[in-house]
């Protein structure tokens, strides 16, 4: 993974994260950040956002808010053309580790039901399916199941 950085979000890449989303519209559901959203993320303690850079483009982000002694992943997003080179798996490693310092019992999170390499990724980190959400996403009049997944850290 040469020329690949791992980084928080900070001030200066506000903007290039607005953009990036933009780019993907379709892919993040229309579910995006707006710049006002990430720079309140940016500035609660309850919130991080993790940013993969490659050649200082972002090609990834994950964003997490912590609830109480949980933690819920809110989005996390590969482009396309930067898949299937561990980047979310690193992301999510960082996520983890963070968690386990911060001693969080559980990370959670909704994933479309038929979103396979999502679930992969999940269950390759010890995720469990812990529920369903029957009707839970609506894209163009069609609606969609979500699987609940859960990793117990204590
Ligand atoms: C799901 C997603 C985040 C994976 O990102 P990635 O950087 O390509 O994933 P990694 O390279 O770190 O892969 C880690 C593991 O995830 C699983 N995985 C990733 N992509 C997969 C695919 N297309 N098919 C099956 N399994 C897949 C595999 O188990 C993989 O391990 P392996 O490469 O050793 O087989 C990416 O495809 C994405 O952004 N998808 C669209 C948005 C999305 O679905 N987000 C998750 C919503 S909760």
């Amino acid at each position: 993974m040469r020329d690949i950085k791992f980084k928080n979000l900070d001030l200066s890449l506000i903007d290039k994260l607005v953009l990036f989303q933009k780019n993907f519209l379709d892919e993040l559901n229309r579910n995006v950040f707006s710049k006002k959203e990430l720079i309140r993320n940016l500035n609660s303690k309850y919130n991080s956002t993790y940013i993969c850079l490659d050649q200082d483009s972002i090609v990834a982000f994950l964003s997490a808010q912590r609830i109480l002694n949980y933690c819920e992943i809110h989005s996390l997003f590969v482009s396309p053309n930067s898949r299937r080179k561990g980047i979310a798996m690193t992301l999510l490693h960082n996520l983890i580790a963070s968690c386990k310092e911060k001693k969080i019992d559980n990370i959670f999170l909704e994933v479309m039901e038929s979103n396979k390499a999502a679930k992969n990724l999940y269950f390759k980190n010890n995720f469990k399916i812990y529920g369903k959400r029957e009707k839970y996403y609506k894209f163009n009049d069609k609606e969609f199941d979500a699987s609940l997944m859960k990793l117990y850290l204590r």
